[in-house]
């Protein structure tokens, strides 16, 4: 059974996954806006993503005996000036959640529950991916600017498919 401490904690990290997915929401609503409907299907994509990581934490909390209490969740950005400076701010959030696994592992370690240490493990390699897929599009869109070349990169970004890994 979970502890009274690691049950709040992982709580308050589904919080956290539910605003990731508002504010992916909110950010493919901005590249639904310029007409760049490929960006705003890979946001789109992502916001699934980040429901599913908030479910993945909810379900564990209840496997073990635990109880979630949902909270509010925090109104997202809606503007921005550029497909950069969103993916910029992506992979900033996307650090600061890292931070927020990081420190999850640290409590369980504090705990001494092994088995939340290890359900958290599968996140800690999850950051390691957002954190590679946003900087790859940032270094993408810095090499072609705002030239034609977002007509290509655009069309690429909708290729991408909602993939639920367990
Ligand atoms: Fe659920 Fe993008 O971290």
């Amino acid at each position: 059974m979970l502890n009274e401490k690691m049950n709040g904690e992982l709580s308050k990290q589904i919080n956290a996954e539910m605003f990731s997915s508002y504010l992916y929401l909110s950010m493919s609503g901005w590249f639904e806006s310029k007409g760049l409907s490929g960006f705003a299907s890979w946001m789109r994509i992502q916001a699934k993503e980040e429901t599913f990581h908030a479910e993945k934490l909810y379900d564990y909390v209840y496997e073990r005996g635990g109880r979630v209490v949902l909270g509010a969740i925090d109104q997202p950005e809606s503007e921005w000036s550029s497909a950069l400076e969103i993916f910029e701010g992506a992979l900033k959030h996307e650090e600061m959640i890292s931070g927020m696994i990081n420190d999850l592992v640290n409590i369980s370690i504090e705990e001494k529950d092994h088995a939340t240490n290890n359900f958290l493990q599968w996140f800690v390699a999850e950051q390691v991916e957002e954190e590679a897929s946003a900087q790859a599009v940032v270094d993408k869109l810095k090499l072609i600017g705002d030239g034609s070349g977002m007509f290509v990169l655009d069309q690429e970004m909708g290729k991408r498919t909602f993939v639920a890994e367990e």
